[in-house]
Formats: C-alpha cells, structure tokens, sequence
C-alpha cells in the first residue's frame, strides 16, 4: 500500500470506550490513518473533542450534519478495514438486522463486505453475551463474512465476572497492524 492504511474505527456505547482510545492512540503512533464514527451513546461515554484530538480528524456521529451528508458512504469507499470497537449488544443486533438508520448501520451497509474487512470487538455484560439474541445476531454477521474479535473472561464494570470483556486494546492494534500489511 503507498499511501497510509485507512482505518474506520467505529465506537459504540460501553463503558469500555476508554480502551478503544488507547487502541485508536497507539494506531495512530503506528502511521494509520483513524477515522472514528461514533454512536450518541458513545458520545456520553468519551468525548468527541478526545477522539478528533487523538486522531486529528473530526468524529462522524451524526448522519444529518451539514457538510456531511454524504460521509456514510464516502468514508466507507476510503477506508481499508472497518472495526466496531467496542460493540455494544445493541450494535451487534442492530447490524444483524441491517439497519441504517444511524452512521454505524449505514456505513456497514455501504461496505463492500466481499472485499473489504469488517470487524467487531463486542463489550457486553456476560448474560448479553451470552443471550440467544446476541448469539443468533454474531452467527448471522460470521456468515456475511465479517470477523468478531471475541471478547475475554474477566471481571465487569458491572462487578459480575465472565465472558464479554473487550479484548485489550494491545491485542485489538496487534490483529489491526497484521491485518493491513497483509496482502
Ligand atoms: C454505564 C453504562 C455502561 C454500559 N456498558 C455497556 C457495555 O459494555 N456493553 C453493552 O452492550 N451495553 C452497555 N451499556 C448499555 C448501552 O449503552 C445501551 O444498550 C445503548 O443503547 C447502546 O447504544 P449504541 O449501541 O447505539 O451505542 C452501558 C450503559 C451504561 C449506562
């Protein structure tokens, strides 16, 4: 690639938002170009001001803002791979569904999922993780194809312990920066 790889880092409601700006900061180090897409929730999770300061880049979180209108497809063209992080329950089912109703839907559905990937690293309380919803919604995404960063065991925010904590951000920038330089 001549250019710098293009990552679409889209963040959603968990309270584990803090380590997806830790991946996002270190990303960045590394020479990647981040775009972040961010859901209203997220917003009240981190600050629109720290991603566009980690990344320099203004974050997409509204799909009716003046002067960008058309970014749900336009940063879905530019970007190499696309990774929801952290995926909350919600975005998982919603995606599943096909939605497009805010930024992160609509980009997903503008991806060209046969040529491109599209990844998630779920966050979720281990009974939403576990919930048939959940499970149903993650097997319909593996077989369009798009790839799921399982989360670990461990203890909660919540202060229950069990699968559904987001992998750590280390892991998260190791599996992005092996990604990009495949061919
Ligand atoms: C303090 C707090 C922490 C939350 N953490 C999570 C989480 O880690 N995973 C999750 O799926 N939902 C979590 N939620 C619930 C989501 O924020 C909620 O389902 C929301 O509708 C998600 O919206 P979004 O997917 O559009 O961002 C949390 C809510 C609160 C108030």
């Amino acid at each position: 690639m001549s250019r710098s790889p293009n990552v679409l880092f889209l963040l959603t409601g968990s309270i584990a938002c803090f380590k997806a700006c830790a991946a996002i900061s270190r990303l960045v180090q590394a020479g990647v170009t981040v775009q972040t897409v961010a859901t209203p929730n997220a917003l009240r999770f981190v600050g629109a001001a720290t991603l566009e300061g980690l990344t320099g880049r203004p974050v997409f979180s509204e799909l009716w803002q003046p002067g960008r209108a058309l970014d749900h497809i336009e940063l879905a063209r530019a970007a190499d791979l696309a990774l929801v992080c952290p995926a909350t329950a919600n975005t998982v089912n919603r995606l599943a569904a096909g939605l497009a109703d805010d930024p992160v839907g609509a980009l997903f559905l503008a991806w060209e999922l046969d040529r491109k990937p599209w990844w998630i690293a779920p966050a979720m309380n281990h009974r939403m993780w576990q919930h048939p919803a959940t499970t149903a919604a993650l097997t319909r995404l593996r077989g369009w194809g798009v790839q799921v960063l399982d989360p670990i065991d461990g203890p909660h925010a919540c202060g229950e312990n069990g699968a559904g904590r987001l992998i750590e951000p280390e892991q998260i920038v190791a599996q992005v920066l092996a990604a990009l330089a495949s061919p």
